[in-house]
């Protein structure tokens, strides 16, 4: 999808002009100034900058800053505001919801060169870094002190702290360590005009006034850029044990959760759901053998984490005897060393990019109360073969409709697969998909946020009272509204 006709550029925004694009080399140096203005630059150096990782959102931005400084993002900030210059914020655009691409032609300005760790302190565990420092490498430097960052995603290895935060992203373990709204520390941020907003506190209590880096938590960039970010890191743990099994419906799976958390309590620090249809589409695209002999409608992958490896691998496997021995579970395995770990994981981390192989993929990210988490997949899949659209061809382009996701947080992500993207699909499921979560008070964006995909749907999970108090909360960041 190229264009966007229920937006229009927003008239008062100026071009971008050779003065403008002047200023920004003399303050950041040629190195840091992706140029398309006046030409020094090709499409193609300009081109990742402009698509998302979808492929489903494209941009047309002619300029990319990268800023190495918190100055140097206020600068940038101040002169845009003055010049009334649009921008969009970037950290890995590595976002499922089309937040980080700059649809008109906004200046992108992207943080990869802050990328800095700059504190750790080992007996806390509270770690400071800028906010374009690679999630993936800041959770090996604190694996080298013992410690483990309290997120992990597929994405880890291209996303940025920075993005992390400001998408507030859920992950794969917020069953075991939480939400960024309890372990972001303090953070610093620029406002549209410039201002350097400093909260950057170390500590875990903090109850002067308001907590307003929570505001920026979640906030997609709407109402300043993130620079610095302080987070409180848990003690990584000795021992992980992985189980994988399958089941026969969404009610065992239901049952399975419930014993895991009494079973497994405190080591518990994953519990996620695969579809057979999801994991049909990881087996297309990477050929790897299925875990499992037999296909089951339903998988699931439990992770420990515990400091007794011994004590964690028997607790897991008598839980897995026990929920088989009371036909909850029909099959199931365990990993016995790190390789194993790693690829029971890629059969559940590997599908967004299994599925991005494949086509076009419409995403919903989606939190509704358990007991009704499967019934939206058959429910979408039902209508979109209703509406003929199934069938893998140029005339019937929806190759699947599938489910996963983050079982432990009511968090699925619906999924359907298509052999390119197609307006049909998307009239058929939106805003279908947003009624139906509405119908049973789910969120229509569990963890993914908003961005251009949603903004126009946020009624669907926000009430007008609410929308109206975030509406002032942006104007009292951003008064211009860039
Ligand atoms: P970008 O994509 O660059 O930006 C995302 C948004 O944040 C945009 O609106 C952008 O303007 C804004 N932004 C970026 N940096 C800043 C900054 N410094 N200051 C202010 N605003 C900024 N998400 C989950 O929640 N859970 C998952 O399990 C998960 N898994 C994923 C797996 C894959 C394979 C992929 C591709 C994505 C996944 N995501 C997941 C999506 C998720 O939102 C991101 O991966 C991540 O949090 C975004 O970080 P980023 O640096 O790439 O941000
Ligand atoms: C995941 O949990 O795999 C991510 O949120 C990405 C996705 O939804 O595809
Ligand atoms: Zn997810």
């Amino acid at each position: 999808s190229e264009t966007y006709p229920d937006l229009k550029r927003d008239s008062r925004f100026a071009q971008i002009t050779p003065e403008h694009v002047a200023y920004f080399k003399d303050l950041l140096g040629e190195a840091a100034v992706i140029d398309g203005v006046t030409r020094n630059d090709t499409a193609d150096d300009i081109e990742p900058f402009n698509m998302d990782w979808m492929r489903k959102y494209r941009g047309h931005c002619q300029l990319v800053l990268k800023p190495g400084t918190t100055e140097e993002v206020s600068k940038i900030l101040k002169y845009c505001n003055d010049n009334m210059l649009a921008v969009v914020p970037q950290g890995g655009n590595t976002g499922l919801v089309g937040g980080s691409v700059p649809v008109f032609d906004e200046i992108v300005i992207n943080m990869s060169r802050m990328n800095k760790i700059l504190d750790f302190d080992e007996v806390s565990g509270t770690l400071v870094v800028e906010a374009g420092c690679i999630l993936e490498v800041a959770d090996q430097f604190l694996a080298s002190k013992g410690y483990i960052f309290p997120l992990d995603l597929g994405a880890k290895g291209s996303c940025h702290v920075g993005g992390n935060v400001a998408t507030n992203a859920g992950g794969l373990r917020l069953l075991r360590y939480g939400s960024l709204h309890g372990t972001v520390l303090g953070l610093e941020a620029v406002l549209a005009d410039g201002t350097v907003v400093d909260d950057l506190c170390r500590l875990r209590k903090n109850n002067t006034g308001y907590d307003l880096k929570q505001l920026f938590i979640g906030s997609e960039g709407t109402i300043g850029i993130i620079t610095k970010v302080s987070i409180q890191c848990p003690q990584r743990s000795a021992a992980q044990n992985v189980a994988f099994f399958g089941l026969e419906s969404f009610e065992k799976v239901q049952q399975a959760f419930r014993e895991a958390k009494s079973q497994l309590s405190e080591i518990l620090s994953a519990f996620e759901l695969m579809d057979e249809g999801s994991q049909a589409l990881v087996h297309q695209v990477t050929k790897n053998q299925r875990p499992l002999e037999g296909q089951y409608p339903f998988y699931c992958l439990i992770e420990t984490s515990g400091s007794n490896a011994e004590h964690d691998s028997e607790k897991l496997s008598a839980f897995l005897e026990d929920v088989m021995e009371k036909g909850i579970v029909v099959d199931g395995t365990l990993a016995e060393n790190e390789t194993q770990i790693k690829s029971l994981w890629a059969w559940r981390e590997g599908i967004p990019e299994a599925l991005s192989h494949l086509g076009g993929t419409y995403k919903y990210d989606v939190s509704i109360p358990l007991k009704d988490l499967y019934k939206l997949v058959e429910d979408t899949r039902a209508r979109v073969e209703q509406a003929g659209l199934l069938g893998d061809t140029d005339e019937h382009p929806v190759r699947a409709v599938v489910g996963y996701g983050h079982m432990g947080d009511a968090n699925l992500h619906l999924n359907v697969s298509t052999r390119h993207y197609d307006s049909r699909v998307e009239q058929v499921l939106e805003p279908f998909i947003y009624e139906w979560i509405a119908e049973r008070q789910g969120s229509i964006s569990a963890e993914h946020g908003l961005g251009l995909m949603k903004k126009k749907f946020i009624g669907y999970s926000r009430n007008p009272t609410m929308v109206g108090l975030m509406k002032n909360i942006k104007n009292a960041f951003d008064p211009v509204g860039f």
